[in-house]
């Protein structure tokens, strides 16, 4: 990697993720800003090549942003106002506000446990009804769901599963990228993602039919791109059904391909920054640091670093602590039930999720962040607790 050109000004000392910017990627900005095509064009779509090619997908799909992507593979396999959809609590907001933007229920689900942040099968089972449709497994903090149990239950219900693979770039289960599971997989490109191009998504799926409908949903329904009709490939268009402009743009395209050809090391790099909270952390003070324990065939993409505080702990005191010390934490995530907007309409008891609502914490992660970085925020939390 080339030398730094700008680091993340901020008043924090270990930051929550922090992105490395240099010379390659600056320079891969410019020459696509001097291309004078900055619309979606051949940068998206040779982004789109790589990342079906990283990931061993059919097709790969670029759209605007993760929630973009989720709206539109629930979207393209039929959701709509008579379904539900099995979808876990613990998860970012988006995948519930993808299902009502469909006209679907968002069905909220329980995790394993304090050591298991994914969705419980077993719950899943439980929250199945006539009107459910599809099921939204997350591979929380980049770690693969019990994708094989939750499959099960799906093929025996007739259910269709998307995958919410925003954490999860370069994950896989039992040698099969996180992604490339379910009948749809959605990612995010977010700035503290493990892969950020600042906005930017991409849907995978290895279904032709699906794969046409998400291109058609992604640019209003037009049979042609702008990009086609510019290289005189087309001179009109058709339209067939009622997209959206979700389309993603030729600089934030080539950032994801520099970002894409870095994504094994980055992710290799938070797994030793894990290993090493693990080591001090875990089992620590009555500290747990969920996932632990390898399970075959189950490869994480270490997007965050969460524990679960001691029963009884002031998280907002032990955060003020790390505050103080200039180590900024966050948390992943309040419950989506737990919010103004679900709680209204939630009906289902999550006992697991409600157990460990207050005691997540997560704490800074980013390939490059320093060993002693590392040891600040373990000495700093340990005495904080
Ligand atoms: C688990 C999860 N799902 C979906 C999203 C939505 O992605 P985006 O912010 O790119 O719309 C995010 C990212 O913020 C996320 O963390």
């Amino acid at each position: 990697m080339s030398e730094d050109v700008a680091v993340n000004e901020s008043r924090w000392r270990v930051p929550l993720s922090d992105i490395a910017v240099d010379d390659e990627l600056v320079d891969a900005v410019l020459e696509t800003i001097r291309s004078g095509w900055w619309s979606m064009g051949p940068q998206v779509a040779e982004f789109e090549r790589e990342f079906a090619a990283f990931t061993d997908a059919h097709h790969a799909i670029a759209v605007a942003n993760g929630s973009a992507a989720l709206h539109l593979a629930l979207l393209a396999v039929g959701c709509g106002s008579e379904d539900e959809v099995i979808v876990p609590s613990l998860n970012f907001v988006a995948a519930a506000n993808s299902i009502v933007h469909t006209g679907a229920k968002p069905v909220f689900c329980d995790v394993g446990g304090h050591d298991d942040l994914n969705l419980d099968p077993g719950d899943v089972e439980r929250a199945v009804s006539p009107r459910t449709k599809a099921i939204i497994v997350l591979h929380y903090s980049g770690v693969p769901c019990a994708f094989d149990d939750i499959a099960e239950i799906a093929d025996r219900h007739r259910l269709t599963i998307v995958e919410d693979a925003a954490h999860a770039p370069g994950a896989s289960l039992n040698g099969r990228m996180c992604g490339t599971l379910g009948r749809v997989g959605c990612f995010s490109f977010f700035s503290n993602k493990n892969l950020p191009v600042g906005e930017g998504g991409m849907i995978l799926t290895g279904d032709d039919e699906l794969a046409e409908q998400l291109r058609l949903l992604r640019s209003h329904g037009m049979t042609t791109l702008t990009w086609d009709r510019h290289r005189g490939h087309a001179s009109s268009y058709d339209v067939v059904l009622p997209g959206f402009n979700y389309r993603l743009d030729e600089v934030r395209a080539v950032l994801g391909m520099v970002q894409l050809r870095r994504l094994p090391e980055e992710n290799e790099a938070r797994g030793r920054i894990v290993a090493r909270y693990r080591e001090a952390l875990d089992g620590a003070q009555g500290l747990t640091m969920p996932f632990g324990g390898d399970v075959e065939g189950r490869v994480s993409s270490h997007h965050l670093a969460v524990v679960v505080l001691p029963d009884g702990t002031d998280r907002s005191e032990v955060r003020a602590a790390l505050d103080a010390d200039g180590i900024q934490t966050s948390v992943h995530y309040p419950p989506i039930h737990t919010f103004t907007l679900y709680r209204k309409t939630h009906q289902r008891n999550l006992p697991r999720t409600d157990a460990i609502a207050e005691r997540i914490l997560t704490l800074p992660l980013y390939g490059r962040m320093a060993d002693e970085q590392v040891d600040v925020v373990i000495g700093t939390l340990l005495s904080a607790i």
